[in-house]
């Protein structure tokens, strides 16, 4: 029997998605609804301050292939829910064959602390048990502040009308050495766009891959991307809590400019690993959800291939 003090592993968080969301075969065990985008990335003037890292160095726009999806393991989840959230994940091209990714969500909080929490709230969902899954969210609060804050938000017009999370605390290293924590923010340059619920309500579940089609069309869909720096006191190790982000100063990183969708193959041949980053930055050191991620992904991964 699982309880709050299960041991998660890579295995048994992939288990409790199928439990949860059903297994399909050779889908993603999370983020199954999305579809593959390419584009570009252009460093700005003060990205350089901050880190060496070769792709908020470069000279000349950085390659970038993307993924956009609902959150959670159902194929089909819709695009008109409020209370999922979209994803978007890059991998940019750092040329030779090697990629650093950046992996991010429409909301600034994960809905677990820790793997042994995401198991066991998994399990709780997984019962269809409504007493277990109210005690469940009655003991562990810091779980529901995810849902409450897409909640308290519009559905989204597009995947290119908002905001999207790093979620994680990152550090930063510049060329002399000095380092700076922070979190990763993208903001769509032409502001948020939501629906009403009735405009939702009237929305084909399936809309945001059409919708987007026809804004590439008319040029590219641009984010710029943040950097809000921590200070002294903001959590570093737990997923599920905010940084007072209006508080934090912010630093323009660039500009994501994605300009046509790509072959789901393309994106499927891999995995976009939010550990996979590049000298100049680190993740998180004492943030457990972060690694877990990357082994899970890799289970996911090796399971869709077959
Ligand atoms: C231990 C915690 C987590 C687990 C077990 C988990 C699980 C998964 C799995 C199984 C996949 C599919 C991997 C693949 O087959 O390629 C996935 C994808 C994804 N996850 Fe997580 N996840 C976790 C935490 C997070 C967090 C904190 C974020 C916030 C940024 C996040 C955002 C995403 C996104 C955006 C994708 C889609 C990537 C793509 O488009 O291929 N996940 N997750």
């Amino acid at each position: 029997m699982t309880s709050a003090h299960a041991e998660a592993d890579a295995e048994s968080l992939i288990n409790a998605l199928n439990a949860v969301f059903g297994k399909h075969d050779g889908l993603r065990a999370a983020h199954t609804h999305g579809f593959c985008v390419k584009g570009s990335f252009t460093p700005s003037a003060e990205a350089t301050s901050l880190t060496k890292a070769p792709h908020f160095n470069s000279k000349t726009p950085v390659g970038v292939i993307g993924r956009f999806s609902m959150g959670g393991g159902a194929p089909d989840a819709p695009n008109t829910q409020k209370d999922n959230v979209r994803g978007m994940a890059l991998h940019f091209d750092l040329g030779k064959g090697d990629t650093t990714d950046l992996v991010m969500v429409s909301a600034p909080v994960f809905n677990a602390r820790d793997p042994d929490q995401f198991l066991a709230l998994l399990t709780a969902v997984a019962s269809k048990d409504k007493n277990k899954i109210a005690a469940f969210f009655k003991d562990n609060p810091n779980t529901t502040r995810q849902a409450a804050w897409l909640n308290a938000r519009p559905v989204p017009a597009s995947f290119a009308t908002v905001n999207y999370w790093g979620i994680h605390a990152f550090t930063f290293t510049n060329a002399e050495g000095k380092k700076q924590i922070f979190k990763y923010k993208a903001l769509p340059v032409g502001g948020e766009v939501g629906l009403s619920d009735e405009e939702a309500k009237a929305k084909d579940p399936d809309f945001y891959r059409p919708e987007l089609k026809e804004r590439l069309a008319k040029g590219p869909a641009k984010f710029t991307l943040t950097a809000i720096l921590g200070e002294p006191g903001d959590p570093l190790d737990d997923p599920t809590a905010f940084w007072p982000e209006d508080k934090r100063k912010s630093v323009n990183l660039g500009t994501i400019s994605i300009t046509g969708l790509e072959d789901d193959k393309t994106c499927d041949a891999g995995i976009f690993d939010p550990t996979n980053v590049v000298d100049g930055i680190e993740g998180p050191e004492n943030d457990k959800i972060f690694p877990m991620r990357s082994a899970a992904y890799g289970v996911s991964f090796a399971r869709r291939q077959k």
